[in-house]
């Protein structure tokens, strides 16, 4: 009877020690994992106003790295934000914020990344800044752009590669999903869909 008591014992003691364990690793886990995209930005609207990640808590943010003189990606990539919002019941598509950054601060003033989304979607929001700010931003999101100045025959005449994704950020700012370019509007719309 005793050492029934005794081996029951262990075995508590075992399980606790067990499960400490497992709620230890689990809790570290979040930490040991890399960091997902997205994160703080301060960047400049087409009003020339400071805008910051934090004016779009409280609502889904579709974000797109790109520059207005683009000549089809960037193009391609923001008709088709366009388009899967209003493929989307109008309820769902109000919670969404589109977001236009771009890569060349050199030559997007405030006014052409504003003017430029607006012939796009009358919702979106186009952002610049300082090189700096810019910089920040794509490394947050994991976006990588370089100017090719070689591709053009002026100094001001030039293409910037970039990374042509749609990041999904939640109504807390923090990463959901990425859309590839080259998907339909009506994927990325059931995409939206789905989670929103
Ligand atoms: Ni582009």
């Amino acid at each position: 009877m005793r050492m029934l008591k005794g081996v029951r014992y262990t075995a508590v003691v075992l399980i606790a020690v067990v499960l400490a364990l497992v709620g230890r690793f689990a809790l570290l886990q979040p930490e040991t994992s890399p960091p997902s995209p997205g994160g703080p930005f301060t960047l400049v609207d087409g009003q020339g106003k400071a805008v910051t990640d934090q004016d779009f808590r409280g609502r889904w943010m579709l974000v797109y790295f790109g520059y207005t003189y683009c000549p089809d990606v960037c193009p391609t990539g923001l008709q088709t934000i366009s388009q899967a919002l209003r493929l989307l019941p109008s309820a769902k598509a109000e919670k969404v914020q589109p977001l236009f950054i771009s890569v060349d601060p050199q030559r997007d003033t405030p006014e052409a990344v504003g003017a430029y989304v607006q012939a796009f979607d009358p919702s979106m929001i186009g952002l610049t800044g300082t090189e700096e700010q810019v910089a920040a931003a794509a490394k947050a999101y994991r976006v990588y752009y370089r100017k090719a100045p070689e591709s053009g025959r002026a100094a001001d005449d030039y293409l910037v590669d970039h990374s042509a994704m749609t990041w999904l950020m939640g109504p807390d700012g923090r990463y959901v999903t990425w859309f590839a370019h080259g998907l339909s509007a009506e994927e990325m719309a059931a995409g939206l869909a789905r989670l929103l």
